[in-house]
């Protein structure tokens, strides 16, 4: 293959797996559809009525959840941003910003020793850490007052383009891999509104991790010969982190997900960087790596990424990770925790379970491949008193939909006699999570992205699409083939420890289709506790529109609002809010696909001006609650 010919899609299929489970669904299926989302209006009544809780929560709320007036599909194109004529928006942390007010100003293309002090590119999933709260709860008798309006925000830089950052699709030197390496990762940056208007300000603990960081690795692997290289080098980075979660104690979770797309062997024109052949090893091939990854060419640069060096073998085994940072201490070394499994994750949403055990949702983003949780061996509380990290010790699972509404979720462990059979140990099992979840008969999904849980404590996750889902190869909880579109699920988890799951499918994009709420592609998702669900978009939309963030009613998802289009060429993602849920923050993420002929944004559309990923301010012009 010539670079000319390379796949640019990211997600292409790699599970080989024959895990169709339902080949005889499509009546099942047809006849839920009808019930479910013949209209969407019905559907949220059905919902409703077979759920008191849910049809309790509406009536407290009445019908006024959502009442912006919403972007207009004819307003919702072009290269600049568009937002609710009821909201007003703000641009914040740019790519290629310094991480603090002191550090290098942005200047196109960035060296490798500034971008490392820069805010990166590929703005994707983020919290908002509140600095303390403003008044202590002793003051006053146990009412605390948050700070609504300072704190640190840990942000993932998901990717940018060699084209994007460098100007150039491949890199001519170390130093320009570096730049690359170096705008991708994490930042964790200290903001504060003052005067009406947010910005960065200096502090200890506002720091850039990246490709070339030190990190360490915790849970089973940790220590062994899976992420060991021949040639001993210490474990460092972290790469495409896409989705995020946090912890009640404090920390951000950043998920690895693409990592496969940094690896490859070949030059430009085909041939071999080293003089040495390649093949794929099985697990290579489950989590796709290939000659050329996604043509990022670090490998020609920096033989930790050429899959062919035999110094190097394993190093693509410390990647797929989910990732704990302690974003008020600039000095901890971000932890590799492998109990959580090795896969494309998109994101980790958290829950206290019964016996208030931890509980980690989590997504393998490929077609066909799977749902996950984690649920620790104790009440996170008591390990965190001993000493021992809740995501260190625990049981994964993964996602059995059956056509019933049921679901299952099946063990990990080396107590499966099929995954006993198969592999060494636990280490060797969670380093290839993604084969053991083949062997116990997982359910194929279509891309799941991002989760949330509801104010009724449901599940949801966004199943962004699958258009190489044939027909035959449907499941209840995936019904469409193909599936541009996709659709939303939810699931009733009981108390979060079990085995066993209910569930239901929230919406179907393609629903929304000839509506004035259209949209499809749903890959961001914040459930806040009103019910209010954020939905962001990452495709093409149809009828011209940019990508996209929606306001729906977890108890009426046929009302979609349209509240802020991207510029042409951008993904919409990350989502977080403080305590008061008065200012949101979102994401624009590779506005113009890097090219100015299409998009200068955040600088007015001039053809020429090099667009950047931002932050985004959303504020209502009222004060009020975002999304209302
Ligand atoms: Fe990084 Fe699946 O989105
Ligand atoms: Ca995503
Ligand atoms: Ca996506």
């Amino acid at each position: 293959m010539k670079l000319d010919d390379i796949p640019r899609d990211e997600t292409g299929s790699s599970n080989r797996s024959d895990n169709r489970p339902f080949h005889d669904v499509l009546n099942t299926h047809l006849s839920r559809r009808t019930v479910l989302t013949g209209s969407l209006a019905v559907a949220g009544s059905t919902f409703m009525a077979a759920n008191p809780a849910m049809a309790q929560l509406g009536g407290l709320l009445g019908g006024g959840l959502i009442n912006f007036t919403p972007i207009a599909i004819a307003d919702g194109s072009g290269p600049n941003a568009n937002v609710s004529s009821d909201y007003q928006f703000q641009v914040l942390i740019p790519w290629g910003d310094p991480l603090e007010p002191s550090g290098p100003a942005f200047k196109f293309p960035p060296n490798a020793d500034d971008q490392a002090l820069q805010i990166g590119g590929g703005h994707d999933g983020m919290t908002f850490f509140p600095a303390p709260p403003l008044v202590s709860n002793e003051v006053l008798n146990g009412l605390s007052i948050p700070n609504n309006s300072k704190g640190m925000l840990a942000i993932n830089h998901e990717f940018i383009t060699n084209f994007a950052l460098l100007g150039k699709d491949v890199p001519e030197n170390i130093q320009e891999v570096r730049t690359s390496q170096h705008a991708h990762g994490v930042a964790v940056v200290a903001i504060e509104r003052i005067g009406g208007v947010w910005q960065q300000v200096e502090s200890p603990n506002a720091r850039r991790i990246h490709v070339n960081s030190p990190v360490r690795f915790s849970g089973p692997v940790a220590g062994s010969e899976y992420i060991q290289t021949p040639n001993g080098n210490v474990p460092l980075g972290t790469v495409n982190n896409c989705a995020n979660g946090e912890t009640p104690w404090g920390t951000y979770l950043t998920c690895e997900e693409n990592f496969n797309g940094y690896f490859g062997t070949a030059d430009e024109n085909g041939n071999p960087v080293l003089d040495t052949t390649w093949e794929p090893t099985e697990a290579q091939q489950r989590y796709g790596f290939s000659e050329f990854g996604f043509a990022y060419f670090w490998h020609k640069y920096d033989r930790r990424f050429n899959l062919a060096d035999p110094d190097y073998r394993n190093e693509e085994n410390r990647f797929g990770w989910i990732v704990e940072i302690d974003p008020h201490d600039g000095t901890q070394v971000p932890v590799k925790r492998t109990a959580l499994g090795r896969f494309k994750h998109e994101g980790a949403t958290f829950a206290s379970g019964d016996g208030n055990r931890a509980v980690v949702y989590m997504g393998d983003d490929e077609r066909f491949d799977y749902i996950y949780k984690y649920v620790s061996s104790d009440d996170w509380e008591v390990m965190r008193a001993n000493g021992i990290s809740p995501l260190d010790e625990g049981t994964l699972y993964v996602a059995r939909f059956n056509d019933d509404g049921t679901g299952e979720w099946l063990p990990l462990t080396m107590d499966v006699p099929a995954l006993a059979a198969r592999f060494d140990n636990q280490a060797e099992l969670l380093t290839f999570t993604r084969i053991a979840a083949d062997i116990v008969g997982a359910t194929p999904m279509d891309r799941p992205e991002w989760s949330s849980i509801g104010p009724d404590g449901q599940v949801y996750f966004t199943l962004t699409n699958n258009t190489r889902r044939e027909p035959g190869q449907e499941n209840a909880a995936n019904p469409l083939a193909p599936n541009p579109d996709g659709h939303i699920i939810r699931f009733d988890d009981g108390n979060r420890t079990g085995t066993s799951f209910s569930w239901d499918i929230f919406l179907f994009a393609a629903d929304t289709r000839d509506t004035d709420h259209v949209f499809t592609d749903p890959d961001g998702l914040f459930i806040d506790k009103d019910g209010r669900v954020f939905i962001e978009t990452d495709g093409g939309q149809p009828n011209d529109l940019n990508n996209q963030l929606l306001v729906t009613d977890v108890n009426n998802p046929g009302n979609i609002r349209r509240l802020f289009t991207g510029p042409a060429g951008c993904e919409i993602t990350g989502f977080c809010m403080p305590p008061d849920r008065r200012t949101a923050f979102i994401n624009v993420q590779h506005p113009g696909d890097g090219d100015p002929t299409v998009s200068n944004f955040p600088a007015p559309f001039d053809g020429v001006t090099q667009p950047r990923d931002a932050t985004i301010v959303l504020t209502r012009k009222n004060g009020g609650i975002i999304g209302s």
